[in-house]
């Protein structure tokens, strides 16, 4: 009897796919992936693809970047719930309403939004690459910066840039509040603090937190630190891969409750069955795929 590991193996040959998981999936689901990475990465790696189906081990806004990227091959999510609260807290009528109080404006839309939302933005970022895509724009242009405050604030801060901010958040990310940052590194007094720009904690709490970093970010941090301990401020899933690359460092959640509902609904036999079944196909309108494409190249290319 093969494992699901070897199923998934001999599936991808078979149908020529390529798996591309977030940094958030569960273990066994990043170790059968072709990709492992951020949102940027795993962005690239599916407008570069030259295999006719992409099977995307995250959620649904992720895989629906892969399709207005990369729009004749076919993009599969394992899973219809794997949804992503933050993306849904403005639709486009919200955008819409919001961009006619602010004529002229430009509009920057965070990765995590649902494709008609990009398709009304001007410039699409991620938690990598924000700031800079901030910065790039004319410094005397008035700016709309969607949906999670805390990655605004946060932008804000390094740019200096005056921003309106959309008042969404990643509730994962949210409900880690300074205390908890406190009582951690109270308890592990020389560790080094990484958090994700979503965090509730990383603005409010910003003299207790080292670093903020994306995923990719926080990868790269763990290959080379030696610092004998760090404390991880995001979502759980993204220890596998620290503790494999350095395992001489002690990397510890800040709490080992933050963990994505929509990231964990993709398991490895979803992601057998979604390459067996040719399920679940991600599309993406035309229209909006064209108006969302040109602000989505811009980002891959900064
Ligand atoms: P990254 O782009 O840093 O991987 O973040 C994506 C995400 O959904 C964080 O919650
Ligand atoms: Fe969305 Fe938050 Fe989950 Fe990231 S961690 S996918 S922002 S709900």
């Amino acid at each position: 009897m093969p494992t699901l590991a070897e199923e998934v193996a001999q599936l991808k040959e078979e149908r020529q796919a390529v798996l591309l998981a977030h940094n958030y999936q569960l273990p066994e689901v990043q170790d059968a992936a072709d990709f492992v990475g951020d949102s940027l990465y795993l962005s690239r790696k599916a407008a570069e693809t030259d295999r006719p189906v992409i099977v995307f081990a995250g959620v649904r806004f992720m895989a629906e970047t892969a399709k207005i990227l990369n729009p004749g091959k076919t993009v599969l999510l394992p899973d219809p719930k794997a949804g992503c609260a933050l993306a849904d807290s403005i639709t486009a009528e919200e955008l819409r309403r919001w961009k006619r109080e602010h004529p002229g404006a430009a509009v920057v839309a965070y990765i995590n939004t649902s494709a008609d939302v990009k398709a009304e933005s001007d410039y699409v970022c991620t938690s990598s690459n924000a700031a800079r895509v901030v910065a790039s724009i004319p410094e005397e242009r008035e700016i709309l910066f969607l949906p999670d405050m805390f990655l605004g604030d946060h932008v804000r801060r390094l740019t200096g840039r005056k921003m309106h901010l959309w008042v969404g958040d990643c509730p994962v990310h949210a409900k880690m509040r300074p205390e908890d940052v406190v009582a951690a590194r109270r308890e592990h007094p020389s560790a080094v603090v990484v958090a994700h720009p979503e965090c509730g904690c990383s603005t409010a709490a910003l003299p207790e937190v080292d670093k903020v970093l994306s995923t990719d970010g926080m990868v790269r941090f763990a290959e080379t630190t030696r610092d004998p301990e760090v404390l991880v401020a995001t979502e759980v899933g993204i220890l596998h891969r620290m503790r494999r690359l350095n395992p001489g460092t002690k990397f510890l959640p800040i709490s080992e409750g933050t963990i994505c509902p929509y990231m964990k609904e993709v398991d490895l036999a979803d992601v057998r069955d979604s390459l067996a079944l040719g399920r679940f196909v991600v599309d993406v309108p035309p229209d909006i795929a064209r108006r969302a494409r040109g602000a989505l190249e811009r980002m891959i290319a900064s």
